[in-house]
This record gives structure tokens, sequence and C-alpha cells, in this order.
């Protein structure tokens, strides 16, 4: 499959996208948007896919921001008949195996926003995030707003809302919004051996995995609890259970079925 203003490949299990515009620092355009929907459908679709990365070419940005040259001239009912935006939603509703962003620069606006999508983020030492919006005349649009708040507090979402600043990565990995800092050179070998890792792990439980930590995000610790023990029992019904836990006690390698 060939895309516009992307790259996607496999790489074993692995699934690697790359945003492809280096000329735009990597802007998130409507037709990003649209290919990377495409890209990670058939993600999803493909058995043999178990973990994605997402990252950005070139060595300058993983992406500065939604496209702002395609929003310029529009006009304001244009964005709220369009639901602008929405579509970022879906696509993060939609991604049900692991994806980690490999963030090897800029992350503004959008492209901070996109690689808080993601399930975690792996940063290059020079990778720069910031949601500097407000310097536009507007606000975080895909989640910034929200996402950052969760990650790192309302202090420093604030600080970083209202001043537009970048944080680089150091600071980033403090406040919580980055799982790992790896040398700028060594980003993408580790966030794929990471991506690969992840997946060796029987499919079905890296999946529940995922959305038992996102329902942290969404409901109370006793509702939150009562979800996770549900799907602890529900795996505990799975071939790879049986499997997992009888390798486990003949000291063998497991050997998965992904279901
Ligand atoms: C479109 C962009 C872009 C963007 C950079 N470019 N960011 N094009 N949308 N978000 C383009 C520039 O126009 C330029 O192309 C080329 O990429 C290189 O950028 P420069 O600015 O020349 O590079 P540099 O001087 O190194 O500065 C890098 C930068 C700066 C600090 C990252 O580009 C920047 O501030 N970008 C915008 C960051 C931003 O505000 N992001 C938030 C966007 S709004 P040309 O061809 O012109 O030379 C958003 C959500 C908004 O994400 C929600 C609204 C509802």
């Amino acid at each position: 499959m060939t895309y516009q203003t992307i790259t996607s490949e496999t790489k074993g299990a692995v699934t690697l996208i790359t945003i492809n515009r280096p000329e735009a620092l990597n802007a998130l355009s409507t037709k990003v948007l649209s290919d990377l929907m495409e890209a990670f459908s058939v993600f999803g679709d493909d058995d043999t896919q178990h973990c994605a990365v997402i990252t950005g070419s070139g060595d300058k940005a993983f992406a500065a921001g939604a496209d702002i040259k395609e929003m310029v001239d529009k006009p304001a009912a244009d964005f709220f008949l369009e639901d602008f935006f929405s579509g970022w939603n879906k696509l993060t509703a939609s991604i049900r195996k692991p994806w980690i962003a490999a963030v090897n620069g800029f992350a503004l606006g959008g492209g901070c926003e996109l690689a808080m999508m993601a399930d975690f983020i792996i940063a290059s030492e020079n990778a720069k995030f910031g949601q500097p919006e407000i310097k536009l005349g507007v606000g975080p649009g895909m989640g910034g707003s929200q996402r950052l708040t969760l990650a790192v507090g309302k202090a420093k979402a604030m600080d970083l809302c209202l001043t537009g600043r970048m944080m680089d990565a150091e600071e980033a990995e403090r406040a919580g919004l980055v799982a790992r800092i790896v040398p700028h050179d060594k980003l993408m070998k580790e966030a794929m051996k990471a991506a690969e890792t992840i997946a060796t792990m029987p499919p079905m439980a890296a999946m529940v995995n995922k959305e038992m930590v996102e329902a942290a995000f969404e409901t109370t610790l006793t509702q939150g609890l009562l979800h996770e023990r549900r799907l602890f029992q529900i795996l505990t019904a799975t071939e790879d259970k049986a499997e997992g836990m009888k390798a486990f006690v003949e000291k063998r390698a497991a050997n998965w079925k992904g279901r």
C-alpha cells in the first residue's frame, strides 16, 4: 500500500509508520490524517502485526503541529460543520493493538497531541514538546488540554498551554509525559526493540493490558478496578493463558496461539 503523506512498512510483527512531509516539518494535514486512518486500519486487520511505531521523517521533527497553511483561510463555520479534528478521536478509538510514538524532534501542537495518543512515548534526547497554539490565537484542538493535563498535571499543562513554551525531553520525562529518553541516533533501534518485545507477547493479553490502563483515564477507581478484574477473568479463558502458565511451570518458552 502506498500513501501520499506517510510511509508504512512491516518489519516482522511490527508496523513502522513514518509521517513523510519533512519540507513542512511533518505538519499534520487532513491528508496525513486520512493516510494514518488507512495505515492503522491495515495494521489492525493484519493478524501478523502486533505492535506499531509512529515517527516523523527527517532529523528535525516528529510533527510541528496541525497544518497551519491549511487552516489560515478556513472559515470558522467550516471548522464547526466539518467538526474539524474529530477524525483524530476516531483514529485513536480504532487502534486496539499497542503503538508507540518515537519522537525524533519537534512535537508541537497537534504533533505533541498525536504523540500523546500513542500508548507511550520514547523520545530522542533532541525531542521538544509544546502546545504553542495560543500564539496562533487558538488552543489545542486534538486533545492537548486533556491528555497533557492527565499526563503531567495542571501546573505544567497550564504553563505550557498559556506560555506556548517548549519543554525538552528531560523535562518531559521528569513530568511523566515520556516513558524513556534515548540517544538521538539510537531512537529507532530502541523504539523498534520495545515494539518487538511487545510483539512477542500474547496478542490478546497485549490488547487487554492496553485497554486496562486506558480505563484509568476514563473512570472512577472502583469502576476501574472492577473493569480490570473482569478483563483479567476473561483472559483466564484464553488458550494463551493455559499455555503461558503451563510453559512457566514446565520451564520452557510459551508458544502463543493468539486466542
Ligand atoms: C504548516 C509548517 C508547520 C505547521 C512548520 N511548517 N510548522 N507548515 N504547519 N504547523 C513549515 C514552515 O512553514 C516551513 O516551510 C518549514 O515547515 C520549516 O519551518 P521553519 O519555521 O522554517 O523552521 P524553523 O525556523 O526551524 O522553526 C521550527 C518551528 C516552527 C519552531 C517548529 O516551524 C514553528 O513554530 N512551527 C509551528 C509550530 C506550531 O505553532 N504548531 C501548532 C500548530 S496548531 P516554508 O515552506 O514556509 O519555508 C495545532 C493545533 C491547532 O497543532 C488547533 C486549532 C484549532
